[in-house]
């Protein structure tokens, strides 16, 4: 364990930490978007920033790709850190200003409008990347991940067209932070990321419950039979 002090009181981390879970241990909240317990750390967002002082050198830092180490000074409310974080939401606030999620998270922080406009492009994605990384390490697929560069940054399948290997699981869709991902399910069809699913029925309740591919790879991987997995989770 290493001993660190955030916002002044001491706190104990478990080596190899890192600094926004030191942070979250107190119960002080710092805004993420593209943080989750589940998945490694990706600094994406830019949001999780602080200020560190390591042997009287001081520097903002992405708390959730910081590591913990011992004496480490830590101010999450120091005017620098707050006046960063507001900015990187004053610029969400710009790409995304319908965005529920970024006006909520902007307001909590005490951003309301953005000294950079709008853009007249007011996709909801942010970019945060959960959707790419839940789908390589939580689910083992990776049919998703960034395309183009800048402003014309993208997250989807290969060349945005159907994937072959997306299994239609909606993982990804649970993921997302905006719930910009649309996925479909009309009867025995779903349709997710440009691609069609025929759908399995329960055989007990025979409701349609996952698509048929999605239990193929699952019987793959895990080598139960699919008769077995042909019973959904309600009936199981
Ligand atoms: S689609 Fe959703 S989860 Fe994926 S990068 Fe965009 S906002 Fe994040
Ligand atoms: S939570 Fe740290 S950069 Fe997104």
């Amino acid at each position: 364990m290493v001993q660190l002090t955030v916002d002044g009181k001491q706190v104990q981390a478990r080596e190899g930490a890192y600094v926004l879970e030191a942070v979250r241990s107190l119960g002080i909240e710092l805004p993420t978007l593209c943080h989750n317990d589940t998945l490694s750390p990706d600094g994406r967002c830019r949001l999780c920033m602080v200020e560190v002082e390591e042997r009287g050198r001081k520097r903002i830092v992405t708390s959730c790709l910081f590591p913990v180490s011992e004496g480490l000074q830590v101010r999450t409310d120091g005017e620098r850190a707050v006046r960063v974080r507001q900015m990187v939401l004053e610029l969400y606030l710009a790409r995304h200003p319908e965005a529920p999620e970024i006006r909520k998270l902007a307001a909590e922080q005490g951003v309301t409008v953005s000294r950079f406009g709008e853009d007249s492009d007011h996709q909801r994605c942010i970019l945060c990347g959960l959707c790419v990384r839940t789908c390589a390490e939580v689910v083992g697929v990776n049919a998703l991940g960034f395309a183009q560069r800048g402003i014309a940054k993208r997250v989807g399948t290969p060349f945005l067209e159907a994937s072959e290997t997306c299994i239609g699981c909606g993982a990804c869709v649970f993921s997302c932070p905006t719930n910009i991902i649309v996925m479909k399910d009309e009867g025995p069809v779903r349709k997710i990321w440009s691609k069609q699913f025929e759908m399995q029925t329960c055989a007990a309740c025979g409701r349609y419950f996952a698509p048929v591919f999605q239990l193929q790879w699952i019987e793959k991987k895990t080598g139960v039979p699919y008769e077995k997995l042909q019973v959904c989770p309600d009936c199981r």
